[in-house]
């Protein structure tokens, strides 16, 4: 390979790995307002089903955001994938790529197995909570109708849905904690050092992310089934 055709690719892969980065980073902000929102639970149902409203009656501009976070999860799982093939060429050898697979080649693999997951994971999520009646039978809790929080409540008092739940967030936790320092390990532009401290930041926050949604379903859980009071 000429010296000319070898820097082209290397700076379209970089291209690609920014790419990937960028439209992480959009999915990230998505999925912490998302858990912000989602916290409003903990208030009671008058505060979730208020915001969920308020989020409804944006109309065209939820469209827009929609519109903008479909495109970015689509060029993020479609380019890192991508990316993964390239790797795998580069690295023909499998014998040699493991005896050399180093910490973010194994990152790598967890990021890619635990993005599969969060993807069957999604359209799970929709069928549950965003294509059914918000306000219809499914909602109806000790003879109550509590619109979407029921819907949510209903869903998360079956235990085997809590913990698929459970799992799910797991993986985008994991997901997470590996991404950020993957963006600035690629950004390139901090010392060792400040890298570093950017990887331990990346697993807490992915940690927080994590525990911060799985404690919906193990609340519900624990009313449930242990407390026994009802929403
Ligand atoms: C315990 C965890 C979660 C709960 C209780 C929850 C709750 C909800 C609810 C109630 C909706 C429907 C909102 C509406 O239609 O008004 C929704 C939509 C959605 N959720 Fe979640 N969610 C959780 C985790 C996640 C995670 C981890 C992700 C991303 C990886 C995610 C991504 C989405 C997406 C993309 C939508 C569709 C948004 C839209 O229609 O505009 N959710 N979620």
């Amino acid at each position: 390979m000429s010296a000319s055709s070898l820097s082209q690719r290397l700076t379209t892969t970089v291209a690609k790995e920014l790419l990937v980065g960028i439209t992480g980073i959009i999915l990230v902000l998505f999925i912490i307002g998302h858990l912000a929102g989602n916290l409003l639970i903990f208030v009671g149902p008058e505060a979730f089903n208020l915001y969920a409203e308020k989020l409804a009656d944006l109309g065209p501009l939820l469209w827009v955001a929609r519109i903008g976070l479909i495109a970015a999860a689509i060029a993020h799982i479609s380019t890192a994938i991508l990316l993964a093939r390239l790797n795998r060429i580069a690295r023909p050898d499998r014998y040699a790529h493991i005896a050399y697979m180093g910490k973010k080649s194994m990152a790598t693999r967890t990021m890619i197995f635990s993005g599969i997951a969060i993807l069957a994971f999604l359209f799970l999520h929709l069928y549950d909570f965003t294509f059914p009646e918000k306000a219809g039978p499914a909602s109806v809790v000790a003879g109550e109708n509590l619109g979407l929080y029921g819907l949510v409540w209903n869903t998360f008092s079956n235990p085997l849905h809590s913990l698929i739940y459970i799992i799910a967030v797991s993986a985008v936790g994991l997901h997470l904690s590996h991404a950020i320092s993957s963006v600035v390990v690629t950004l390139g532009v901090l010392s060792d050092k400040a890298t570093d401290k950017m990887d331990i930041i990346g697993k807490v926050i992915g940690l927080v992310i994590a525990l911060g949604f799985a404690a919906i379903p193990i609340y519900v859980l624990v009313h449930t089934y242990i407390i026994g009071v009802e929403a």
